[in-house]
């Protein structure tokens, strides 16, 4: 028989996809022995660490018994009202704006949506592009690529404080372009769309006629005055119907709520409806007492000033530190990333600092693709501030003497 030892052949999209950064840093720090005596620190990992609500986890256990029914793809009218109210309050959304039937879908975090979002959105084929910062969230790229897309790169720079240029893309590009994604505030550079990035980003998408998924699940880390979102912005432009907008947020960063996988896409009702008939094959539902907890987590505020207030302290110790000792690095406008210059290679970086002090951080040119001749994450290392502020002023210690020995 032929093709006894030739195995299916399976989705050739599968090739293009790279692993994730966390199994490079693993390769990259293979065979290292850090000093013991020093405590492992790791900066690596965006995952949150502060307690994830008492009332919260309450909800959850005391509606238990609702894992007996299957839950809907649309989520309970509940869970939509409320996050309907969070989002339309947070972002001075008029009531007439979102309706909760037709502007709003519970998803299972925003990292399954977000890549699932773009088979939604993306016509495959050869001139198909999926525009998107670089550095990114390296779900966009694979996004893209399972799509049948190929990714369009635009480097985030200094000299533009790690906002994309949009005006230098060429309208080439954005005749292709099927989709951008936008992640605001930025993970890893911490910086967020203005209101005049917002227009001209709304203004390009509407010309070309492609879809703008906008990544705030860090929206409600920040420092100084509240982000402006996508939606926000619309309707700011007088655009009700928010054409071409959808925005994605999560429980895990506002409510530090990794694990409960919670968050919702919002905006333009047509696209909502077909990406809802989607996910109703797709399968992906919100277990009811997850959908329970989260009702209760958007309808509750309180913990997250409390949460925002942790960060807050957290980077200003941080920094104290590391601007003593000379380290030129800025508080992030939102997120809980420092985006850090180092002097070397940011891989021989990441090794050494490992090898040396026991303390872990993330190479840039992980985060990021060779894009116009350059990496814009080369000699850049990201920082998760994401431990308790003790252990995180700890780092910044050994991270500040490493440097002095460079
Ligand atoms: C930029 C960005 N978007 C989305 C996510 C996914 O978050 P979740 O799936 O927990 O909502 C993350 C998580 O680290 C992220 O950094």
């Amino acid at each position: 028989m032929t093709g006894l030892n030739t195995r299916a052949s399976m989705n050739k999209n599968l090739d293009k996809i790279l692993p994730y950064p966390f199994e490079r840093l693993a390769e990259l720090l293979a065979g290292i022995n850090p000093p013991q005596e020093k405590k492992t620190i790791r900066w690596t990992i965006g995952e949150p660490a502060h307690a994830s609500p008492e009332f919260v986890k309450k909800v959850l256990i005391e509606n238990i018994d609702s894992l007996s029914v299957y839950p809907m793809t649309k989520g309970s009218d509940e869970l939509r009202a409320a996050i309907a109210a969070w989002l339309s309050k947070r972002f001075s959304l008029p009531a007439s704006t979102i309706d909760p039937d037709k502007n709003i879908l519970p998803v299972c975090g925003t990292r399954e949506a977000l890549f699932s979002f773009a088979q939604c959105a993306v016509n495959s084929g050869p001139d198909a592009l999926v525009a998107m910062p670089n550095p990114f969230y390296q779900i966009y790229e694979g996004a893209a690529f399972m799509a049948g897309a190929s990714p369009y790169f635009m480097n985030l720079e200094a000299g533009t404080r790690f906002i994309p240029d949009f005006d230098a893309v060429p309208p080439v590009v954005w005749q292709r372009c099927q989709l951008l994604y936008v992640c605001s505030p930025n993970n890893p550079a911490g910086t967020c769309l203005g209101a005049d990035h917002w227009r001209k980003v709304i203004e390009v998408a509407h010309k070309y006629n492609f879809i703008i998924a906008a990544d705030e699940c860090y929206s409600e880390i920040y420092f100084g005055e509240p982000p402006i979102g996508l939606l926000q912005a619309a309707q700011t432009l007088g655009l009700t119907d928010l054409k071409n907008c959808i925005v994605f947020h999560s429980l895990s960063k506002r409510s530090n709520l990794p694990g409960l996988r919670s968050g919702f896409v919002a905006g333009d009702a047509q696209i909502i409806e077909k990406y809802r008939l989607y996910r109703t094959y797709h399968g992906s539902t919100m277990p009811p007492p997850s959908q329970k907890a989260s009702t209760a987590a958007w309808l509750d505020e309180e913990h997250v000033v409390a949460n925002r207030k942790l960060y807050t302290d957290k980077f200003a110790a941080v920094l104290k530190v590391l601007n003593e000792a000379g380290i030129a690095v800025e508080q992030p406008e939102g997120g809980f990333y420092l985006w850090l210059q180092v002097p070397q290679d940011d891989t021989t970086f990441a090794r050494r600092l490992y090898q040396e002090e026991n303390l872990l951080v993330l190479p840039g040119s992980y985060l990021s693709r060779e894009n116009d001749g350059q990496n814009p994450g080369y000699k850049r290392v990201r920082i998760a501030l994401v431990a308790g502020l003790e252990e995180c002023v700890e780092g910044a210690q050994r991270l500040a003497n490493f440097m002095k020995r460079l």
